[in-house]
């Protein structure tokens, strides 16, 4: 079963020629810093068609404009930035003004961003930013001023260990950016903060995100050291799945975050068949159990000769398993953070077509899972993921239809 980072790029109608180098380039939840990674990134969007890796060629821009945004699907790099705002409540004619220009200087700053020749003199440091974004719209703001989102976009249900901190949770507009390193990031959260500010919006919470440096088109690890985005829906399940149904969402997605807390040394200290057992996976390659590559489809039937599952009643994976759900699949993008020796975690980042998976896969988590007593969900958020600007476009144009 192909198990690649979702291929869909920013143009849906990208010509189907080299998809088998772009599957074989993409294998892997890949982390794809610079160099071979950049020119994967190209390639997967169709937007360059002879892009040959080379470790030592400048590492080109990724459009911001297009069908889709481009952080959804770009292979990972290597940091993130997470920005909610909220915008002011008067009346719904004023509101939805207010949004419009937010749009509007989000547009303009993220595209100025990630341009060739970002106006900002400390974003010229020699075009290496790899920088991508995302704009999302919370469902309670969707609500509010009767937005055309899709109708499953709903704020999520409690969960029973749920320890929710409100003031680093939801929001009305939330912003993804992701690049090759920190001081991108630093400095355009900046650049995105202000003009959002100007145009009315209010910084609500901000959370930044890592991930370990992993050879290309490989999976990186987890703070509990598993490798992690292995089992993602590739380009035919993420049109199913993922991106929205035919129509006016056809190019939007929903994302949902979790900040999960995770206790890193008390999963460490148990036994690494205990660990592998729990997850239903090695830590060694992130095979699963019942098989030997990390690619091998994790098979929940399987069964041990006392009658016992090779992959345990409580292991991770077969909670999750799209086999519980009719096959339906999401893709995850999760970074690390670190917020200190007592708060380090997950950002789970998982997008899909209908919010209600995640609830379906996290109460089963929830029940039983044997990674429980080790998580602590301490802030969620949910987003319409708005579909691509197209050039000279703003996001968000086709909310008030
Ligand atoms: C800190 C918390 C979590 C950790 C450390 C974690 C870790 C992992 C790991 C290591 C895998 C196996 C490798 C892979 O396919 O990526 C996995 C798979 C998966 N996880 Fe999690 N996960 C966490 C939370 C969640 C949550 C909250 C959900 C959704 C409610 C979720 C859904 C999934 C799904 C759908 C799979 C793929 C199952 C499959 O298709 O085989 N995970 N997770």
């Amino acid at each position: 079963m192909p198990t690649e980072q979702g291929l869909e790029q920013n143009s849906p109608h990208a010509s189907g020629a080299g998809v088998g180098r772009r599957r074989a380039l993409l294998t892997g939840g890949a982390v794809l810093a610079a160099g071979i990674g950049a020119a994967t990134g190209e390639l997967a969007r169709g937007a360059r068609t002879d892009v040959r890796a080379s470790d030592d060629a400048p590492a080109a821009p990724i459009p911001f404009h297009g069908a889709r945004q481009a952080g959804v699907t770009t292979p990972q790099q290597p940091a993130t930035q997470v920005v909610s705002f909220d915008l002011p409540r008067t009346s719904a004619e004023a509101d939805r003004r207010t949004l419009r220009e937010v749009l509007a200087a989000l547009t303009g700053s993220l595209a100025a961003s990630a341009s060739a020749a970002p106006p900002d003199a400390r974003l010229q440091g020699g075009g290496t930013t790899r920088l991508t974004s995302l704009v999302g719209i919370g469902p309670a703001l969707a609500a509010r001023l009767r937005l055309d989102v899709p109708a499953s976009l709903t704020a999520l249900s409690a969960f029973p260990d749920d320890r929710l901190d409100p003031l680093r949770s939801d929001g009305d507009v939330l912003v993804q950016l992701c690049a090759a390193d920190r001081w991108s990031l630093t400095v355009v959260a900046e650049l995105v903060g202000a003009a959002a500010r100007a145009a009315g919006a209010t910084t609500r919470w901000t959370q930044s995100g890592f991930l370990p440096h992993t050879p290309p088109g490989s999976t990186p690890r987890n703070l509990f050291g598993s490798k992690d985005g292995t089992a993602n829906p590739d380009r035919a399940a993420a049109d199913r799945w993922v991106w929205g149904p035919p129509g006016a969402h056809r190019d939007g997605t929903v994302l949902v975050y979790r900040r999960i807390h995770m206790d890193v040394a008390g999963f460490a200290a148990l036994p690494e068949g205990h660990r592998d057992r729990a997850m239903g996976r090695r830590m060694r390659d992130g095979s699963p159990l019942s098989g030997t590559a990390e690619h091998d489809e994790p098979d929940i039937y399987a069964k041990n000769p006392n009658g016992s599952y090779v992959v345990p009643a409580t292991a991770h994976v077969r909670l999750a398993s799209p086999r519980f759900d009719g096959g339906a699949r999401m893709l995850r993008r999760s970074y690390s953070y670190d917020d200190g020796p007592d708060d380090r975690g997950l950002l789970f980042c998982a997008f899909m077509r209908d919010p209600r998976q995640f609830t379906r896969v996290q109460e089963r988590l929830s029940a039983r899972d044997a990674l429980n007593p080790f998580l602590e969900h301490r802030a969620s958020a949910v987003a319409y993921v708005l579909p691509g600007a197209p050039s000279a476009g703003v996001l968000g144009e086709r909310l008030w239809t």
